[in-house]
């Protein structure tokens, strides 16, 4: 029997596919069957807390075959690392999709496939190396670096509207805010534009990484691409003809000092840029702060130390990253820990499991916010590494240590948090606290 399912893997699992699904006892969430394990990362009780399950893969059975997934699930923290940097396993788990809708005939999706595809992200070298090439001559640290004023001043900016009432919603008031107004900012995007890439944004999300299944994702999807795309075509001329210190000026800069960027390229380039920048870093921010409500001395210890704001988000990221899985759909026949991963198939490297394999960290399923030697893998590894990780730890570095600060006492409110229903993005939908109205000014 198959069916569609509530989870869809995302485009940094494989867009358009939809998952295999095995008729499963409701009970079982891991339950041993003839001898093996099953993992369903539907579970509610799963994706609220996925990492039993991890540990019980990485002792049994780290090279999993999964039939709800339709691939084979990795967990150690060595095989995610080596599989991620394995040029056998590719990052194209787009020409699977465009080529399965060439056959509808459907222009906008057609389109969909097209500008996606172009994402360095989901490209193999030599075409990912180029791609990069130019994304990293344009987001330079410097680049990064001279938005820090800024970042603190819409992190202040929001907190403060949210003080005088003494409850807020960390996703919605400020968490999902913060990061789009700085990429938009760097990119180039006025920010009076903002809130309908925000919309574009969360609609391509439903075909990239979210777990909903809208049963018209794709329409949406690729309505939301299309408006991007002619969004940032119709702004290129302006840019070309008055560069400014923005991530467009200088893609166009460097399409035009050696055309090695083709036009659409620019253009997907741009989206992909705004795209990346802002889920995961909401997610960095939401379950960061989630972790230090539930662990109130590390939290005390944080507001007090700035000197713990580097090691502090590093343990974040590798406590309860905003990654679940990256997706590799195999080139050629794969061997692993004696198993045979066939060409075609899909590799899912699970980065929060690896971040929590005792083979690698002391005591993973613990929260140290000074963790000594955190070779976390949450920004990927090998050629695909995150090419946003300096402004996605600027920002929480800024941002968690400015919540902690300005929220005095903060509580959960409500019950426990419901999580994205999505094996890649690994985060709550909401996260309502209180916190005493009090009369500390929020630092800058
Ligand atoms: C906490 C926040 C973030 C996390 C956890 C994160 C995680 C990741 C991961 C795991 C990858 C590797 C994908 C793969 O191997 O298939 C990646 C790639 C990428 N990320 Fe991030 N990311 C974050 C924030 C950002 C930001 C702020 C940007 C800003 C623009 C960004 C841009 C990118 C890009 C462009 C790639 C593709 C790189 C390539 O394929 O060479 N990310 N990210």
């Amino acid at each position: 029997m198959r069916r569609h399912l509530g989870i869809l893997a995302s485009a940094a699992i494989f867009p358009g596919c939809t998952l295999a699904s095995t008729p499963l006892g409701a009970k079982a969430f891991v339950m041993i069957a003839t001898m093996s394990l099953i993992y369903d990362p539907r579970r509610p009780e799963v994706l609220a807390d996925p990492y039993p399950v991890f540990h019980q893969l990485q002792a049994e059975d780290p090279v999993h075959r999964s039939e709800i997934l339709g691939g084979w699930v990795l967990t150690r923290y060595d095989d995610v690392k080596a599989a991620l940097s394995d040029s056998r396993l590719s990052s194209d788990r787009i020409t699977p999709f465009v080529n399965h809708h060439a056959k509808d005939g459907r222009g906008d999706l057609h389109e969909l496939g097209h500008l996606v595809g172009l994402w360095a992200v989901f490209t193999d070298p030599p075409t990912h190396t180029r791609l990069r090439g130019l994304m990293n001559r344009a987001f330079t640290s410097r680049a990064v670096e001279r938005l820090r004023p800024r970042i603190e001043e819409i992190v202040a900016t929001l907190l403060e509207a949210v003080r005088p009432h003494g409850r807020m919603d960390v996703i919605r008031d400020f968490a999902y805010p913060l990061p789009i107004a700085v990429i938009a900012e760097m990119i180039g995007v006025p920010r009076e534009d903002c809130q309908a890439f925000k919309t574009w944004s969360d609609d391509l999300a439903s075909f990239i990484g979210s777990a909903l299944t809208t049963p018209d994702k794709y329409e949406r999807a690729a309505r939301a691409i299309i408006a991007m795309a002619d969004y940032f075509r119709r702004m290129i001329p302006a840019r070309r003809a008055n560069p400014r210190e923005d991530i467009m000026s200088a893609l166009v800069a460097a399409r035009d000092r050696d055309e090695a960027l083709g036009a659409d390229e620019l253009v997907a380039s741009c989206i992909l840029l705004l795209f990346a920048g802002h889920e995961t870093t909401t997610n960095l921010i939401g379950n960061g702060l989630l972790a230090l409500l539930r662990h109130p001395a590390q939290a005390r210890a944080l507001r007090d130390d700035p000197g713990l704001t580097g090691p502090a988000v590093e343990e974040i990221l590798r406590y309860d990253g905003p990654t679940g899985a990256m997706v590799r759909v195999a080139a050629e026949d794969v061997r692993l820990e004696g198993r045979t991963i066939r060409r075609g198939e899909r590799v899912f490297t699970m980065i929060n499991a690896a971040n929590r394999d005792p083979r690698q960290f002391e005591e993973p399923d613990r929260l140290d916010l000074a963790r000594a030697n955190n070779h976390h893998i949450a920004f990927g590894y090998g050629i695909h590494f995150c090419l946003g990780a300096p402004l996605a730890r600027l920002e929480g570095q800024i941002a968690i240590p400015a919540l902690l600060r300005a929220l005095a006492e903060p509580a959960l409110d409500g019950g426990e948090p419901a999580w994205l229903d999505s094996l890649v993005f690994r985060g709550v939908k909401s996260l309502p606290v209180t916190f005493r109205v009090g009369s500390r000014p929020i630092a800058r």
